[in-house]
C-alpha cells in the first residue's frame, strides 16, 4: 500500500482503502462482485484485511452456505455498501427502483473503478469543495445491473487533513424504458456493531439544536424532516459515539447532508445487532421518474471520524466547512449589525433608521439590518410578500437615498428579504394566483398567512432572481438576510404530469440552490444571512451559499447558550449570529443583565436587536467597552478553534472557549444561569492550550502555566446572584 495516497486500490484483495491522516474507510470487490463494507475506523496502516471478509461476518455456522460462490448465497448476512431492495437483504436499502413492469428488484455489481486528484464535483448542489493543493482524492465506483440496464455510480471524496470522507451516488437508466426511483440513498455504511449511542439536535421553533442522546437498539433508529425544509424538529446531522466516548476522547462518527429538503436519517440494528446506517432524501415524500437515458444525483453526505470525542468531530467538521465551502467573504471578519426587528418590527421609515444609526455608530456598530416592513403595504404579516418594492411613503429617499445616508456616518446597509413567499393579499398573487404550490381544486394553507412560491417552476425562478437583482443593484446593500417563515403544504402544481408530483419538493431544495447559487456568484461581496424563522433550515446545505445564519427567534440569552452549544457540535461558531436584545425577552419574557445579554451574543457573531434610544448612560458605556473588547479579539472568536468545557444540557453552567491555531491566544466564558446555594464547581479546566507555554490573562495580569490552567483549572470569581457571566483573553508570552 501507498502510504502517501489518500485511496489506493489493493489488487489482490480487490479492496478500496481510503485514508484520512487519522482514519481509515475499506471497501472490498466479492467473488461474486458484491461491493461489501469493510471497515470505517481508526486509520490503519499496516497489511491488507481482506481476510476480514471471507466468511460472512456473523453467522458462523452458515459459512457453508453464504460463501459468495455457494448458489445458496442470501445477502441477509453480509455487510454491504449499497445494499439493493428485493432479494434476500431484509434491511433497509440504499436504492430502490421500480422497472416498467412493475417490479422492484435490483441485482448492483462491481463494473469498474476510477481514482483521481481532485473532485468531479455536482455543480448544480453544494458540495464541499475540490482544492489540489490539499491532496484531496476522489474514487468513482460503477455498479452495474446488466438485466434492468441501470448503473450505480458511488463517489467518493477524501479529505485527509479534516478526516472527512464525502460520499453521493448517481444512478444511470440505460435502457429504453422509464423507471420510477423510490428510493436513493447519499450514503449506507454497515458496521459490525451496533453498541453505540445516537447523538441528535433536536428541538421546535425558539428551542432549536437542544442535544439528545438515545442507545441505538433492535430495530430502526430515524431521524426526518417530512416538512420541505430541513427543519427546527430534527437538524440533520447526527453522530454515533461508540463506548466511552466522551467530549475530549474516544470514537465517534459524525454525519451530515449538504441538504436543505426532506432527508431521513436512519439506523437499522438488525437481529445479529450490526448497524446499516444512512442518509439520504426522505422516500416518504419523494419520488423521480428515469427516463430512458437519464440520470438522478444524490445530495452529498460529509461523513466524519474523529477518535478524540465528540469536541474532536466538532473540530473536525469546523474547520472543513469553514475552509473548503465557495466565497471570499468567509475569510473576512463578520460586522457588528443592529437589527431593526425588535427594535421597530414593521414600524420603519428612513427617519426612525437615521436616528437608531446615530446611536448604533456611537456603541460601535458597523451595519443596519433593515428588516420586515419596508415593502408594498407591509405593515403587519397579512400582506404584500412577492411585492419587493420599497415603500416609497415610509422611505421617500428609497433604498439608495438611505444607504447613502448610512454610508456618510459610516454604516453599511443590510436588507431583510423573504423571496420564496407570496401573500394572498399581494399585488403579485392578483397576477400569478397558480405561482404558489398548490392541488388543483383544494384549501392551500396559509401559514403566517402566506403561501410558498413553487421554486420548481421555472418562471418563479427568474421572477425571484429578478426581483432581488433589482433591490441589490445600485442600491448600495452588502448585506442581505434570506428569510422563510413556513414549511411546504399541498405541494404540488399544475404543470407536471401526475407521474412527476412527488418529485417537487426536491425540486423546490434544487431551485432553491440555483438561485442561491447565480445571487452569490453575482454579488460575491455580499454578506448573506441565513433565516427560517430562526433554524428551521439551519443545515450544511444553506451554509454552502450564506457565511453566516440567525440560528433562532428567540433571543433570550440563556435560551441562545443551549442553541449555541448543540448547534457547535456539527456548525462553525462563525455561523452563528447572535444579537443583544431588550428584556424582559420578547419571546420567552426573562430578564437577565445587560452584560449577561452581550457576553453570550459575543460568542459568535454580535449583534444588537433593540431600541438603542432607550438605553441609559451607564448601559451605552458597558456597551462601549463590551463592543471593544469583542473587535479586539473577534478575529479569534470567528475564527479560533472551539472547546467546549461545561455543556449547559448538564446542569447550571455553561462553559467553552477558543484558542488561536497556534495556541497562542485564547479566549474563555463561563456562565451560571440561576443563583444556587453552595453550588460546587467553580472551577473549570481549560483544553487546547499548549503545556510549554505561560499565559497571562489580559484584566488580571496574573501568568498561569499551559498545563495549570488545563489540568488544575481557572478559579471563577465567586458571587451569588443569577445569571453570572465571566470572559477572560489570555495570551501566551
Ligand atoms: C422571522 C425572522 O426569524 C425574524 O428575525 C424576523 O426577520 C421576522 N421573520 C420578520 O418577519
Amino acid at each position: 500500500m501507498d502510504n502517501k495516497n489518500p485511496i489506493n486500490y489493493l489488487e489482490e484483495d480487490a479492496i478500496f482503502h481510503l485514508r484520512t491522516n487519522r482514519s481509515s474507510y475499506v471497501i472490498k470487490v466479492q467473488s461474486n462482485s458484491y461491493l461489501i463494507h469493510v471497515y470505517w475506523g481508526k486509520r490503519i496502516d499496516g497489511g491488507s484485511i481482506g481476510w476480514y471478509c471471507e466468511a460472512p461476518y456473523r453467522r458462523q455456522n452458515r459459512i457453508e452456505n453464504n460463501s459468495p460462490d455457494n448458489p445458496g448465497y442470501t445477502s441477509e448476512f453480509w455487510p454491504y455498501e449499497y445494499p439493493v431492495f428485493g432479494s434476500s437483504d431484509f434491511r433497509p436499502p440504499a436504492i430502490n427502483i421500480t422497472n416498467s413492469e412493475g417490479y422492484s428488484l435490483n441485482d448492483l455489481k462491481y463494473k469498474s473503478h476510477r481514482i483521481y486528484k481532485g473532485k468531479n464535483r455536482n455543480k448544480n448542489m453544494p458540495s464541499l469543495m475540490e482544492d489540489n493543493d490539499k491532496n484531496i482524492y476522489s474514487l468513482e465506483i460503477i455498479l452495474d445491473d446488466k438485466p434492468e440496464q441501470v448503473q450505480v455510480e458511488l463517489l467518493y471524496t477524501v479529505y485527509p487533513e479534516y478526516d472527512i470522507i464525502t460520499r453521493s451516488s448517481r444512478v444511470d437508466n440505460y435502457s429504453d424504458k422509464p423507471k420510477v426511483l423510490n428510493e436513493i440513498m447519499s450514503s449506507s455504511i454497515d458496521f459490525k456493531d451496533g453498541q453505540m449511542t445516537m447523538v441528535q439536535l433536536s428541538g421546535t421553533n425558539l428551542r432549536e439544536n437542544h442535544i439528545i442522546e438515545r442507545e441505538l437498539t433492535a430495530g430502526t433508529t430515524s431521524i426526518e424532516s417530512t416538512r420541505g425544509i430541513s427543519s427546527h424538529v430534527q437538524n440533520p446531522f447526527f453522530a454515533l459515539k461508540r463506548k466511552g466516548c466522551t467530549e475530549n476522547n474516544g470514537e465517534v462518527f459524525g454525519h451530515t447532508l449538504m441538504y436543505s429538503g426532506n432527508f431521513v436519517y436512519r439506523v437499522h440494528i438488525d437481529q445479529y445487532s450490526s448497524a446499516r446506517v444512512q442518509t439520504g432524501i426522505n422516500k416518504d415524500t419523494f419520488t423521480w421518474l428515469m427516463e430512458p437515458g437519464k440520470s438522478f444525483m444524490t445530495p452529498e453526505a460529509v461523513l466524519c471520524f474523529s477518535d478524540e470525542g465528540m469536541n474532536g468531530l466538532s473540530r473536525r467538521y469546523h474547520k472543513v466547512f469553514r475552509e473548503m465551502m465557495p466565497q471570499k467573504i468567509r475569510k473576512e471578519e463578520r460586522q457588528i449589525a443592529l437589527n431593526t426587528w425588535e427594535a421597530c418590527y414593521f414600524d420603519v421609515s428612513h427617519k426612525r433608521i437615521i436616528e437608531l444609526a446615530e446611536r448604533a455608530k456611537q456603541i460601535g456598530i458597523e451595519l443596519i439590518v433593515l428588516d420586515d416592513g419596508w415593502f408594498g403595504k407591509r405593515n403587519d404579516d397579512s400582506s404584500s410578500l412577492g411585492d419587493w418594492d420599497i415603500n416609497l411613503s415610509k422611505f421617500p429617499h428609497g433604498l439608495n437615498g438611505l444607504s447613502k445616508d448610512l454610508k456618510k456616518m459610516g454604516l453599511n446597509l443590510g436588507i431583510w428579504l423573504e423571496p420564496e413567499m407570496i401573500s394572498p393579499k399581494s399585488n403579485l398573487y392578483k397576477l400569478q394566483p397558480d405561482w404558489c404550490l398548490h392541488i388543483p381544486g383544494k384549501k392551500r394553507t396559509e401559514w403566517r398567512n402566506q403561501l410558498v412560491l413553487d421554486l420548481s417552476r421555472v418562471d418563479v425562478r427568474q421572477y425571484i432572481y429578478k426581483k432581488v437583482l433589482e433591490v441589490l443593484d445600485n442600491s448600495g446593500i452588502s448585506y442581505v438576510k434570506w428569510d422563510m417563515n413556513r414549511r411546504l403544504t399541498e405541494v404540488g402544481n399544475s404543470i407536471l404530469p401526475p407521474e412527476r408530483q412527488a418529485e417537487i419538493t426536491h425540486r423546490y431544495t434544487a431551485g432553491l440552490y440555483e438561485i442561491l447559487g447565480k445571487l452569490v456568484r453575482k454579488f460575491p461581496s455580499v454578506t448573506f444571512e441565513n433565516c427560517a424563522s430562526g433554524g428551521g433550515r439551519f443545515d450544511a446545505g444553506m451554509l454552502y451559499y450564506f457565511t453566516q445564519a440567525w440560528p433562532s427567534d428567540n433571543t433570550d440569552a440563556i435560551s441562545r447558550l443551549k442553541i449555541f452549544y448543540g448547534s457547535s457540535l456539527c456548525y462553525p461558531i462563525n455561523n452563528f449570529i447572535s444579537h443583544v436584545t431588550s428584556v424582559p425577552n420578547h419571546q420567552i419574557k426573562r430578564s437577565t443583565p445587560l452584560s449577561f445579554r452581550i457576553d453570550a451574543a459575543m460568542t459568535g457573531i454580535l449583534g444588537f436587536e433593540m431600541d438603542l434610544m432607550d438605553l441609559k448612560p451607564d448601559e451605552i458605556d458597558l456597551i462601549i467597552n463590551k463592543v471593544e473588547f469583542y473587535k479586539a479579539h473577534r478575529s479569534l472568536i470567528q475564527f479560533g478553534t472551539l472547546y467546549r468545557i461545561k455543556s449547559p444540557f448538564e446542569g447550571n453552567q455553561a462553559a467553552w472557549m477558543v484558542t488561536s491555531e497556534d495556541k497562542t491566544r485564547c479566549i474563555v466564558w463561563f456562565f451560571r444561569f440561576h443563583s444556587e446555594a453552595e453550588e460546587a464547581y467553580w472551577n473549570i479546566r481549560l483544553t487546547g492550550l499548549d503545556i510549554e507555554k505561560q499565559y497571562k490573562c489580559e484584566a488580571t495580569d496574573i501568568i498561569y502555566p499551559g498545563d495549570v490552567l488545563m489540568n488544575v483549572g481557572l478559579n471563577v470569581p465567586w458571587k451569588q446572584e443569577d445569571c453570572l457571566s465571566h470572559v477572560w483573553s489570555f495570551f501566551a508570552i
